[in-house]
């Protein structure tokens, strides 16, 4: 394994562990699920891949739907660990998203939800999607936005103290204009952006007071697409 994928591994072998410990997740489960009903939900028989899957939250929902055919990948082996103790009937690896370790065209959907960001090459991320993806096969994609996710953290770092450290956890945070031009030069074509308004009970719950207040009352339908707190993308391969 490469020195940076190596350490990588150990950053999150620690970040789960540290969860785990403390009884937490990492992740939006019900914004996902909400994305996913928009989208359309996939065929039972097509071969799909959660791309940094965690404890295997996603495919859990998955097999409850009754989709058979789930692969869930992730660098942390305590994640995958963990995930395999929870979803046994998923075919769970420890991969890096860099280095997709599967033949051409072997995916029908592909899903990676909050790990766009914590990648150390997005645009070889992107490319190795496209190639396990059949054509026509679906690529789903929820990141932080940039313009919003930085000065949130910021803020909420001087006000609450460390938390995330947003540069280390999220060295490749994107704005609305770089995925419109990276996803086609990897590949993508009929790159489309949903609006899914941010208010889930996890991350109200993730916040104090006045944030949460401030928060549950957004004006989330209204912002454009550029200022909004997360995209959600489908991408075509
Ligand atoms: C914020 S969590 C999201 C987990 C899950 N997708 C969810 O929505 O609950 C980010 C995940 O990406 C994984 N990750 C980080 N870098 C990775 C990489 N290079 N390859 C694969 N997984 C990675 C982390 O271990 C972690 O499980």
């Amino acid at each position: 394994m490469p020195a940076k994928s190596k350490s990588s591994h150990l950053f999150y072998d620690n970040t789960w562990t540290e969860l785990l410990d403390a009884g937490k997740d990492f992740g939006d489960l019900e914004l996902t699920v909400r994305f996913i009903e928009r989208v359309g939900f996939p065929e039972k028989d097509e071969r799909i891949l959660d791309i940094g899957c965690g404890i295997g939250n996603l495919c859990q929902v998955l097999y409850e739907w009754g989709l058979r055919k789930i692969t869930g990948i992730d660098i942390s082996e305590v994640a995958i660990a963990e995930a395999r103790r929870r979803v046994p009937g998923v075919d769970l690896r420890c991969m890096s998203a860099m280095d997709l370790d599967f033949p051409d065209d072997s995916f029908d959907e592909c899903f990676a939800f909050d790990v766009l960001e914590h990648l150390p090459d997005v645009r070889r991320h992107l490319e190795e999607v496209r190639r396990i993806l059949v054509p026509g096969g679906r690529y789903l994609i929820q990141t932080p936005n940039i313009l919003t996710n930085v000065p949130f953290e910021t803020v909420r770092r001087k006000i609450v103290g460390p938390g995330t450290n947003w540069k280390t956890f999220h060295p490749s945070l994107q704005s609305c204009w770089g995925l419109k031009r990276i996803l086609p030069l990897a590949g993508f074509s009929h790159v489309k952006f949903v609006r899914i308004p941010p208010l889930s009970s996890y991350k109200i719950s993730q916040m104090s007071f006045p944030f949460n207040f401030l928060f549950a009352n957004g004006p989330w339908e209204r912002l454009p697409i550029f200022l909004t707190t997360n995209f959600y993308v489908v991408a075509m391969s």
